[in-house]
């Protein structure tokens, strides 16, 4: 967006204007990064002082859902670029602002469209890109589920609903007597449309990464694909816990990342920060899912890199050369709510500190819950084990209690 190419003074009439639809912790930083850029920066979330409202100029709260307040709120706050956090959003609206010329899209509204569903992703990156993906059927019924399982998948399987993330409403499957638990998990658990899942074979993976890819202009102002090392991370039920970078990987497993990375992004197109999960075993990757935007796992790179994936995001997508390289090996640890509570108090934090070449990030968010994701321990090291040594250590000291 050429206009952007020359930045404005917020809160004046040239201003250059980002909204985020979605403005959790990697809203935040995306929002931290704008703004140090001198950007005019609008923060929209579906409550209250979400962490990116309280670092934005103006906040919102709205269903982004719904297409006619998604379109109200943007013909009233005019900005020149919209960028989606979340994927919880009326797309088909974004399709039609970009196409009203309203605002730019990132990285565009066909890849919110595409990656809003399981379904659209999976089968661009499957059936039409070639890609290598776990087996998959996509199924409307717990019927049609079992019969997939029986006649195609075989046990053991994924069962997730089409539209959800972080896990939610994920199960592995390990026998017929578990697929009806699935069914309904899946059913509760998913965002938007009760009743299609898709059952994925399981990949017994080495290990899982995620490929941090950056299209961005170039001098030349054509846009170019750079990939960060790749970033190692542990999930526990479908959520992430723990990520490193960078993950050691075989020259050819990291050849081909980079090739599945570069197709994918090329074809969803726009600028910006990608994150492409896959999954590795010796020199054989899996393409598992993307995100068109800053990945959770990527936290890490707020310790790791010179540029890390939020200050990456918001420099690609206001057309700014950007710098991949890799700083120092680094790790992240996730701090949990660990209980149901709102305005909860932190202990620990200055123990916490005391760990060798760590910091911490809390979110701020208003409200914790168990499995809450309240923020995240950052750690360097000499190698990616001690790094995740400290990262582990100094989450673990950080304790959530009721606001005394
Ligand atoms: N087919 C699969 N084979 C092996 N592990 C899987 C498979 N699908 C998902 N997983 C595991 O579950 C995690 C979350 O699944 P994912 O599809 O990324 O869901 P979400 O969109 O909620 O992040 C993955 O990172 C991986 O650890
Ligand atoms: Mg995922």
């Amino acid at each position: 967006m050429d206009q952007a190419l020359i930045l404005g003074t917020p809160l004046s009439p040239n201003a250059t204007r980002v909204m985020l639809l979605g403005s959790g912790e990697l809203g935040k930083e995306v929002i931290i990064a704008l703004q140090r850029l001198g950007v005019e920066t609008i923060a929209v979330d579906r409550y209250a002082n979400a962490p990116g409202h309280q670092v934005a100029h103006r906040a919102h709260v709205i269903n982004m859902a719904d297409d006619q307040v998604l379109r109200a709120l943007v013909e009233q706050e005019k900005p020149h670029i919209i960028v989606p956090e979340i994927e919880a959003i009326a797309t088909d609206m974004l399709a039609q602002i970009e196409h009203d010329g309203l605002a730019t899209v990132i990285p565009t509204a066909r890849a919110a469209q595409l990656t809003m569903n399981r379904e659209g992703i999976r089968r661009l990156a499957a059936e039409t890109l070639q890609l290598p993906t776990s087996p998959y059927v996509f199924a409307d019924s717990l019927d049609e589920l079992k019969t997939a399982i029986d006649e195609n998948i075989g046990y053991p399987c994924i069962v997730k609903p089409v539209m959800s993330s972080s896990g939610k409403g994920q199960s592995k499957v390990d026998s017929v007597a578990e697929v009806e638990a699935a069914w309904r998990y899946a059913a509760s658990g998913g965002r938007v449309d009760q009743g299609r899942v898709i059952v994925e074979g399981v990949i017994q993976f080495d290990y899982e990464i995620t490929q941090l890819t950056v299209r961005a202009r170039n001098a030349e102002k054509e846009t170019v694909t750079h990939f960060c090392e790749p970033i190692g991370h542990k999930q526990v039920h479908g959520d992430y816990v723990e990520s490193w970078q960078p993950q050691t990987m075989s020259p050819i497993a990291l050849q081909r990342a980079h090739d599945f990375a570069k197709e994918i992004t090329g074809n969803l197109g726009g600028l910006g920060v990608f994150g492409v999960e896959l999954f590795v075993k010796d020199d054989a990757v899996w393409f598992s899912e993307v995100s068109p935007r800053p990945h959770d796992t990527g936290l890490v790179t707020l310790c790791s890199q010179v540029q890390n994936e939020f200050e990456l995001h918001a420099r690609a997508i206001l057309g700014l050369p950007v710098d991949v390289t890799l700083q120092a090996p680094g790790a992240s640890a996730v701090i949990y709510g660990g209980m149901e509570a709102k305005g909860v108090a932190f202990g620990g934090v200055r123990e916490a500190l005391y760990v060798p070449q760590s910091d911490l990030r809390l979110f701020g968010k208003p409200e914790a819950f168990k499995r809450r994701r309240m923020g995240v321990a950052l750690a360097n090291g000499s190698d990616t084990d001690e790094a995740r040594t400290r990262a582990k250590l100094a989450a673990g000291k950080v304790t959530p209690t009721m606001n005394p």
